[in-house]
């Protein structure tokens, strides 16, 4: 049973088309309303109401002594598939994700990103959308015409580029996370399957006062320095408070309150170095820009000094991480945020490896003070045995390892014509 119908609406001034979908037993209405009726992609038409006249458009509010008809909430069942969402699909960690749950087999992804995704990777999804997380009406849709059952929430400004539009990049990395946590809330409460939420912090999220405690430090715990001295840190440190708030204390004063209502699990990755992609608006850059330019036969200039250590792992095991952590059994998970990383070289140590493989690479330091600021404030090393004993997680790579057996062979092999 589908309600459309073209409303006029003077409030808003002028006409639109409008849809009905409800859940949880007629708890919630959501409502979408596009300047025109063409607008509509056929597969949104899949709610409908008892009687649409409960709907006060003018007001935007909602009978909630309506609920759906038998019929209708067989066809919103049948309409809405089941899916596994990601955001910032586009970006690094997505190119790999999308491929890696891909090639597991079984999962239909959907994904969203600001730009329009490679056609490789689009084949690969079921749907991909461009949007905006801060966008509410998108998210809204997707929790209309899917049933997510996961959500991998990568979109986010980075480290560097969040330090030069702070405001934004709250705007994006705490908004679009409490949005797309209220997504997975509703979704919860209208499939009645707990949403598993998965997120990406970072080794960002801490803050050492300066470099003499930095090395004393050594490899730190998930709970020590939490004083961050960038917005990005500040504002992963908090997505990660909202997270286990929305997961264990969400509404915990309501009446109708769903216990547990989310799955929340985060990982605070370090660097990371792909070899099929280049990174950018991170402050861990460095290494994979480096490894990169070499082979590329381009020189390249190191923002930071040849002493700075902070922690890297490879794309491939972050990935098998992340997807590692979301399959792991949830009893044994004693905490909401993990540490995982794979080795901690200074930049000059990766410069020396760069230059045996890549003997004509042209290797420079010339630090960037704030930047070098930035990197000094983050640990040499992170303590991941809270990972290892709770999910397993082992590292598959020593920093040689990673060139000899994934670095070089695959950026040799992207970079071989102009080598
Ligand atoms: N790459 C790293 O070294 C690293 C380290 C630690 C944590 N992380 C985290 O992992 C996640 C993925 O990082 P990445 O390396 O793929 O970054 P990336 O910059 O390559 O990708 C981020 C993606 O998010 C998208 N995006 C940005 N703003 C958006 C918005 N408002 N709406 C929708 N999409 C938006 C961008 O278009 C981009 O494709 C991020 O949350 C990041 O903080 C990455």
């Amino acid at each position: 049973m589908i309600h459309q119908s073209t409303v006029v609406c003077e409030e808003m001034g002028g006409n639109y088309a409008w849809e009905v979908v409800w859940g949880g037993e007629g708890r919630y209405a959501w409502i979408a309303i596009y300047p025109r009726p063409s607008e509509c992609p056929d597969s949104f038409y899949n709610g409908g109401v008892e009687n649409p006249r409960d709907l006060e458009f003018g007001l935007m509010t909602v009978s909630r002594k309506a609920g759906p008809t038998t019929a209708a909430k067989q066809e919103q069942g049948a309409r809405r598939s089941s899916a596994v969402l990601i955001t910032g699909a586009g970006g690094e960690v997505g190119h790999g994700l999308i491929c890696a749950l891909h090639g597991a087999g079984g999962n239909s992804i959907i994904a969203t990103d600001l730009r329009k995704l490679e056609p490789d990777q689009r084949k690969m999804c079921l749907e991909t959308f461009v949007g905006d997380v801060c966008d509410e009406t998108l998210l809204d849709r997707l929790l209309a015409m899917y049933e997510i059952t996961e959500i991998y929430h990568l979109a986010a400004l980075l480290s560097t580029r969040a330090e030069f539009k702070p405001e934004t990049a709250h705007a994006v990395n705490v908004g679009g996370t409490l949005n797309l946590l209220h997504l997975a809330a509703e979704q919860t409460r209208s499939h009645g399957r707990r949403v598993k939420f998965i997120f990406p912090s970072s080794i960002a999220a801490y803050g050492l006062p300066d470099v003499a405690t930095k090395e004393k430090a050594g490899a730190i715990r998930e709970d020590d320095y939490p004083s961050p001295t960038t917005m990005y840190g500040c504002n992963k440190q908090y997505c990660e408070n909202l997270g286990r708030y929305y997961a264990r204390w969400y509404r915990q004063l309501a009446e109708d309150r769903i216990a547990d209502i989310l799955d929340f699990r985060c990982v605070r990755y370090p660097g990371l170095i792909s070899s099929e992609t280049v990174p950018s608006g991170g402050t861990s850059d460095y290494a994979p820009e480096m490894i990169h330019a070499a082979a590329s036969g381009k020189p390249y200039a190191c923002f930071v000094r040849e002493d700075a250590r902070i922690p890297f792992m490879t794309m491939p095991e972050a990935i098998e991480a992340t997807l590692k952590l979301a399959s792991a059994d949830a009893s044994q998970l004693t905490r909401c945020v993990y540490n995982i990383s794979s080795f901690a070289p200074t930049a000059g140590e990766i410069a020396n490896l760069v230059k045996e493989y890549f003997p004509k690479a042209e290797i420079t330091f010339q630090p960037d003070q704030q930047r070098q600021a930035i990197v000094d404030s983050w640990p040499a090393d992170i303590d991941c045995s809270a990972a290892q004993r709770d999910w397993g997680y082992k590292p598959r790579h020593t920093l040689e390892s990673a060139f000899e057996e994934y670095l070089v062979p695959n950026i040799k092999a992207r970079y071989e014509p102009s080598v």
